[in-house]
Order: structure tokens, then sequence, then C-alpha cells
């Protein structure tokens, strides 16, 4: 069988999952002998789009560049993996459209869970207004309508989760 490239894209809530999973399938991907590229909104932003906020504009534009690379990625036989919270519902389904092979995962936890991992102790600063804009917070975040994949991270261990996309690859005839 020849397998190609795909973008996987993890969107969800700050805290909800998307790195913690995002590594997790690239190792388990990566041990089945696949090419995998991970791209990650926190690391992306360090270099591609470093200046950019998270204005609506500013958000746009990351993701835009994100999907780029990774449909770059993807042509040339690599599993993009894209760990980023886009979320602008029409800009996702943009690239749905504009892309081949994109698999929209939706990595999903309540607000509440997200804001007592607190992983990076952004939502503490959110609350006490010290960030601006901060999604689920005082910017809006549009969930997935049709996601290929669900990861209930509330609801399921990472190892479930990260076996769940696993599972979801190797039905569609994706991966060895
Ligand atoms: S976006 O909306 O897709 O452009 O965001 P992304 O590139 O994934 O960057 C999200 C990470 O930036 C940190 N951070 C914020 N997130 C949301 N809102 C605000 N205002 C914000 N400020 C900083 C945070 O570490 C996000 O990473 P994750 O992994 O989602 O926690
Ligand atoms: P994000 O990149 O979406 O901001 P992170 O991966 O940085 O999220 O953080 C998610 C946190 O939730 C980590 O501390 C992780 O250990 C924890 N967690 C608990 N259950 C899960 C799960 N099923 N999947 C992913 N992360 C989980
Ligand atoms: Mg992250």
């Amino acid at each position: 069988m020849n397998y190609q490239g795909k973008i996987l894209w993890l969107t969800g809530l700050s805290g909800a999952g998307k790195t913690t999973i995002a590594k997790g399938v690239a190792q388990e991907l990566r041990s089945r002998g696949c090419l995998v590229e991970l791209l990650d909104g926190d690391v992306v932003r360090t270099h591609l789009s470093q200046g950019l906020g998270f204005s609506k504009e500013d958000r746009d534009i990351n993701v835009r560049r994100i999907g780029f690379v990774a449909d770059l990625l993807s042509r040339n036989g690599v599993i993009a993996i894209a760990a980023v919270i886009s979320p602008y519902r029409e800009i996702r389904e943009k690239l749905k459209q504009t892309t081949t092979n994109f698999v929209e995962i939706y990595v999903q936890a309540p607000l509440a869970v997200c804001e007592s991992r607190d992983v990076k102790g952004l939502y503490a600063k959110a609350r006490a207004g010290e960030i601006q804009n901060f999604t689920g917070i005082s910017d809006p975040y549009e969930e997935p309508l049709n996601p290929e994949v669900i990861c209930s991270t509330n609801q399921f261990t990472i190892q479930q989760c990260v076996q769940q996309v696993v599972s979801y690859l190797e039905s569609q005839g994706y991966i060895p």
C-alpha cells in the first residue's frame, strides 16, 4: 500500500491536551516508520509567527501559515501534526477545503477542566486581567461541527486518546 502524507489538525482550548496528544501520536507513528513533523502553536509562535498576537487577525495569519507549511509537508509524504488552538471555524473549514488529506481532531475538555489544569498558569493570569483575549475566557472558541475524531481528555487517559487517533488512521488505511 502506498501511504500518503496527512495533516492531523488538533484544535481545542489551551490545556485541552493538544500538545500532549500530538507528541504521543508522533511517537507512535514514528515507531511504525512514518515520517512525522510537529507544528505546535507555542513553538511556531517563537519562529515563523514570532511577533504575532492573539487578535482574530493575528490568529488567522498564524493558522494560515501553519496550514501552508503542513500542506507542503503532507504533499511530500510527511504526516504533519498541527497542535494549534485555531479557534475560528471558518478558517479551519477553509483549510479543510484547500489542503489535501486534512484530518480534523477536536481535543475536547470543558473549560473548567482546562482551567483547573492550568498547565502554564495562563488561565490565572487571564482571570486576573494580565492577559487579554484569552481563548475561552475573553476570546471565542468555535467548536468543530464535524471533526473526524473527538478526543475527550477529561474522560479518557492520554494513552487512550493517542490510541483513538491512531485507530482512526488505521481504519482509514492511512498508516501501516
Ligand atoms: S491560535 O489561536 O491558533 O493562533 O493559537 P496558538 O498558535 O495555538 O497559540 C496558543 C498558545 O499561546 C499561548 N497563549 C494564548 N493562548 C490563547 N489565548 C491567549 N490570549 C494566549 N496567550 C498566550 C498558550 O500557551 C497557547 O498554547 P496551548 O498549547 O494552547 O496552551
Ligand atoms: P494544550 O497543548 O492543548 O494546551 P497540553 O497538552 O499542554 O494542552 O496540556 C494538557 C494537560 O492535560 C497535560 O498536563 C496532560 O498531562 C493533561 N491530560 C490529562 N488527561 C489527558 C488526556 N487524555 N489527553 C491529553 N492530556 C491530558
Ligand atoms: Mg500546547
